[in-house]
């Protein structure tokens, strides 16, 4: 498993050696200088020429790739993060979902880093930070949803627990960032008003920024795939031709045992780690994202009654919303030379029960119209820039929080800095515990999540994360005391 190795390598480092490293992997890790449990890290938001989906196009990226370079750290570390904006606009970065503080120069996302401005942010994993597939991208609300567009994003892992079991370890793996981009001739195309009142999606569905790329799956052998859905508001219902998924890790780490699925849903946010097995003939598999309609039709036509009286109409737009009836092509799996059968492990990180909560809220999810702003999206009727009051929660006490998505689309919840686990959704229980920091509530839907609030005092957001979503509203505050 030559990229989990290297990956290690780098972060169990202790001279000051500067390592410049590009796996067999496609998205390549970032050069950083290990010192002890220093990771440092620079970093440069641009607007520039980079490669994508096998051109050359003018798109917004950090240090110059697509996906963002790879940072790879363990319980404990410390990250120094020396970050440039060298965009015209202002940006800052969140570290999604990872458990460090919301406050200062960790994952403060009411930070403004300024066009020109340099900005070093620093924290440190806990010893107990679970390990998982994590990620980072601009959180500067009313430009989240474009820079994200646009191209900034890139994946943060922590290598822990779950990769010491034996089983895992003996797996090879690859890292799958799941982005859609837009382009109008060689260059961003942002797209206009009502693309971003439904969540814009672009055409160009890339793997690490390339379209169709082809992975190896080891013949007797188990591959761990680490996927990321880091588009802005497209939606992937994913599917491996004649390969059952096996699920080890949602967003916040470890499952407790492996669940055997034939399909994922991933919404925008949402990482899954799965073992693939190398159980079929040698040949080419495909992986397909399937039809999946979040707008209740209302993708196909989205002009006048198309629009607010969620009938499907036909237009311009159609088959641009996540909901075309033909499965698409994102990458091609094709067998290797065979290894020593592995067996899949049986047992990962336990997942704990929570227990019961000690207070329960509730949250509504729905958009409306207002004067002068076109359609906004509302949590509890209120837009962000109207001001909820804080949702004030007492640190070390467990909440269920009810979201009601009473509206006609489809919404990701995310919240920062603390996982959840979903209970239910309406009132059916999950099959499986999970931790969480994102999870979908459908249009109609009630979905109960469970939070142990343990983690940092402070003020962040939880909110929808189709960004396009949260820029036009769809996000409030939360201040742990
Ligand atoms: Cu990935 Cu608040 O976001
Ligand atoms: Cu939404």
């Amino acid at each position: 498993s030559t990229s989990a190795a290297s990956g290690i390598l780098l972060t169990q480092c202790v001279s000051n050696s500067i390592k410049a490293q590009s796996s067999s992997s496609l998205t390549s890790s970032a050069t950083q200088s290990s010192v002890g449990n220093l990771l440092e890290v620079d970093l440069e938001a641009s607007f520039d020429q980079v490669s994508i989906a096998g051109q050359k196009a003018k798109l917004l990226s950090y240090n110059g790739q697509i996906p963002g370079p790879r940072l790879e750290a363990k319980p404990g570390d410390t990250i120094r993060i020396n970050f440039t904006n060298k965009l015209s606009q202002p940006t800052n970065l969140h570290y999604h979902g990872l458990h460090i503080p919301p406050t200062g120069n960790a994952d403060n996302v009411f930070l403004k880093i300024q066009p020109g401005e340099s900005f070093t942010y620093e924290f440190t994993l806990p010893k107990n930070h679970p390990s998982g597939t994590f990620w980072y991208h601009p959180h500067l609300h009313g430009l989240v949803a474009e820079q994200l567009f646009g191209g900034l994003a890139g994946l943060l892992i922590v290598r822990g627990e779950l990769d010491e079991i034996p089983e895992i370890q003996a797996a090879e793996e690859q890292f799958l960032v799941l982005k859609d981009f837009a382009l109008n001739g060689n260059q961003a195309n942002f797209q206009g008003h009502m693309g971003i009142m439904l969540g814009r999606e672009g055409e160009l569905l890339t793997v690490n920024g390339e379209l169709n790329p082809n992975f190896s799956i080891p013949k007797g052998g188990l591959l761990r795939l680490r996927i990321l859905n880091a588009s802005t508001s497209r939606f992937y219902r994913l599917k491996l031709e004649e390969h059952p998924l096996y699920l080890i890790a949602t967003d916040g780490g470890s499952i407790s045992e492996p669940v055997e699925l034939s399909e994922v849903l991933l919404t925008p946010g949402e990482r899954v780690e799965i073992l693939v097995r190398g159980e079929r003939e040698p040949g080419q598999y495909r992986l397909l994202n399937l039809p999946y309609d979040r707008t209740g039709g209302m993708g196909g036509g989205m002009m006048g009654r198309g629009m607010m009286g969620g009938g499907r109409m036909g237009g311009g737009m159609r088959g641009n919303r996540s909901n075309t009836n033909t499965p698409q092509t994102l990458a091609t799996f094709s067998y290797k030379n065979s290894v020593e059968t592995l067996p899949l492990p049986k047992q990962l990180i336990a997942v704990p029960e929570l227990p019961e909560p000690q207070e329960t809220r509730r949250f509504t999810l729905n958009h409306g119209m207002a004067p002068g702003m076109g359609m906004v999206f509302l949590i509890n009727g209120e837009p962000f820039e109207m001001g909820n009051p804080d949702t004030v929660v007492k640190l070390n006490t467990v909440e269920d929080w009810e979201i009601a998505n009473t509206g006609t689309m489809d919404h990701p919840f995310h919240l920062h800095t603390n996982d959840f686990q979903v209970i239910s959704r309406d009132n059916k229980p999950e099959p499986y515990r999970a931790w969480k920091d994102t999870t979908l509530v459908k249009r109609g839907e009630v979905v109960r999540i469970r939070i142990p609030f343990k983690d940092y005092p402070g003020k962040t957001v939880y909110h929808c994360h189709i960004l396009d979503h949260e820029d036009l509203g769809m996000m409030a505050t939360i201040d742990m005391k």
